[in-house]
């Protein structure tokens, strides 16, 4: 069976953030897309696909790590007009996604040192990804605690 990240990015496997990463960027309001049986929660508030988070108002301090596959731009030009909080995605610096709601919209980017080892919806770790991973933060607060999170990787100021 190949486990790799790159190989299950459409498939249902849920790859899950690091909660102790989560922590080091403080406390969240609403993470608008977490498992329906979460081993962890990174927000006060959480929506699942059976809300569909998308569709949902979203308020406060948003978590995002959307679903992978072809709607994620989606997750991250909601993020964008909302304006407040910090996405992790992986570091596709050439895609639409990057050039229609980072580049010239987000506030600040920080490109992590090394792999994430992301977990399972059953809370095993699960295997090293295909590819690199970035945080994005939107507004300027959110940069500020990106900047001083203490997480590995090159932080850059967008505006
Ligand atoms: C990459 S995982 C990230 C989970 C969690 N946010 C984290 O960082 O640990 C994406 C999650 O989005 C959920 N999801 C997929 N479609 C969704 C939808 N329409 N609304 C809310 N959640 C959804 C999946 O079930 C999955 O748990």
């Amino acid at each position: 069976m190949d486990t790799s990240f790159e190989r299950s990015e459409n498939t249902k496997v849920e790859w899950l953030t690091p909660p102790e990463l989560v922590k080091q960027l403080g406390i969240f309001d609403l993470d608008p897309c977490s498992p329906v049986n979460p081993p962890f929660v990174h927000a006060k508030t959480n929506f699942t696909i059976e809300d569909d988070g998308l569709r949902k108002n979203w308020f406060g301090r948003v978590y995002l790590n959307p679903p992978y596959g072809k709607g994620m731009e989606l997750w991250l030009e909601k993020l964008k007009n909302h304006g407040n909080g910090i996405a992790l995605i992986f570091a596709r610096t050439e895609t639409k996604c990057f050039f229609n709601h980072i580049w010239d919209d987000a506030d600040a980017v920080l490109f992590v040192k090394g792999r994430i080892k992301f977990y399972h919806v059953s809370g095993v770790q699960a295997g090293t990804p295909g590819a690199p991973s970035v945080f994005i933060a939107y507004g300027k607060e959110n940069a500020e605690i990106l900047k001083n999170a203490g997480i590995a990787g090159r932080f850059l100021y967008l505006k």
